[in-house]
């Protein structure tokens, strides 16, 4: 293991500034997704929009650290034969891997699941990294409803997490550690904390009794949000001051860097509480963001599949990406927001 390499790589991905990318929908996913925008689901389909995307200039040079792919995408050449690879590393920009095989349910835990993917995963750890992975990411997924969660989903869930980061840093990667607190409920903004609290608290003993090295990691965690249907949404300062205390109490200094997941937010709402965050400041690590559907829903809405509207996708992601970026450093305002648009 090569703690210095592992701690660079950590800091390079949550420069000020930058941010991550989270491209890495599998392929069900990806349907969703493109079903919104009526595009068909097909392998050329995918590369031709992830190529845009990894195409697009100044955002990737100025606002994006790393790029998590999926399987496929790892593998895959851009029209003109270049590895998606190639351009991602051409734009200064990190590449990085999903590993885990998705959350299936919990034996025994009904409504809750555990994330799977453990199994040969020294193996192909070696083979991401010989195909220019220099990070990964481990996505585990904590639902609140009555309840649960139950200590038994939480453990498990940080168990996995940390045995998948212990396997990264032995193959030369840097683990993205996500366990998401999911926002579908309808419960409140104070559950929400609670919740985060007592899994981020676990996943560190975990991390620990793993012999992970923090300073070659990266957290993905959720903000603190009340759940989608919860009849008492919050200011964007509460869901700042509530993230900043939650992750205060629970991630230890040494972690480089907190990369947040967009988790369902709004596109302007994902920007505003990371801008937020970095406004009020004080904390000891670089705050950025590792959106997918933040990031991804206006550039694929404007693009719709269709190659005459490659330039307007390319538009939207540059605005999402520069508005993060600003976020990033607690430099975005609504006004910015609106001169883009
Ligand atoms: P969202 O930002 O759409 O939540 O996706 C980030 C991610 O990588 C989830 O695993």
């Amino acid at each position: 293991m090569n703690i210095d390499q592992l701690t660079e790589v950590a800091y390079a991905m949550v420069q000020p500034g930058k941010g991550i990318l989270a491209a890495d929908e599998s392929t069900a996913t990806i349907q969703k997704r493109f079903d919104a925008i009526s595009v068909e689901n097909t392998e050329d389909n995918r590369r031709d929009y992830r190529e845009f995307m990894f195409r697009t200039q100044p955002a990737m040079r100025d606002h994006i650290s790393g790029v998590i792919l999926f399987d496929e995408t790892i593998r895959q050449k851009a029209k003109d034969g270049t590895p998606l690879v190639e351009v991602i590393k051409q734009s200064g920009a990190i590449p990085g891997i999903k590993v885990d095989a998705g959350a299936r349910p919990l034996p025994g835990c009904p409504g809750e699941t555990i994330t799977e993917g453990l199994d040969r995963l020294p193996r192909r750890m070696q083979e991401y990294y010989e195909l220019g992975a220099r990070f990964a990411k481990w996505r585990a997924v904590i639902d609140i409803a009555d309840g649960i969660p139950t200590w038994t989903a939480v453990k498990a869930n940080c168990h996995a997490l940390a045995r998948y980061a212990a396997i990264c840093q032995e193959a030369d990667i840097v683990p993205i550690v996500e366990p998401e607190v999911l926002m579908d409920g309808d419960h409140d903004i104070k559950r929400c904390a609670d919740v985060t609290e007592w899994v981020l608290k676990t996943l560190y003993q975990e991390l620990y009794e793993m012999r992970v090295v923090l300073e070659g990691t990266v957290l993905k965690p959720n903000m603190v949000v009340p759940g989608k249907k919860s009849p008492k949404q919050a200011s964007v300062e509460e869901v700042a001051e509530r993230t900043i205390q939650v992750l205060e109490r629970c991630v230890p200094v040494a972690v480089p860097g907190i990369a947040y997941l967009s988790g369902g937010q709004s596109d302007e709402d994902a920007t505003a509480h990371l801008d937020a965050m970095n406004k009020i400041g004080g904390f000891p690590w670089h705050m950025t963001f590792s959106y997918g559907r933040a990031l991804q829903a206006a550039p694929q809405k404007a693009w719709s599949g269709k190659p005459e509207n490659v330039e307007a996708g390319q538009a939207a992601f540059n605005h999402r990406a520069r508005m993060n970026g600003l976020a990033s450093t607690g430099e975005w305002s609504k006004d910015l927001e609106k001169q883009g648009a």
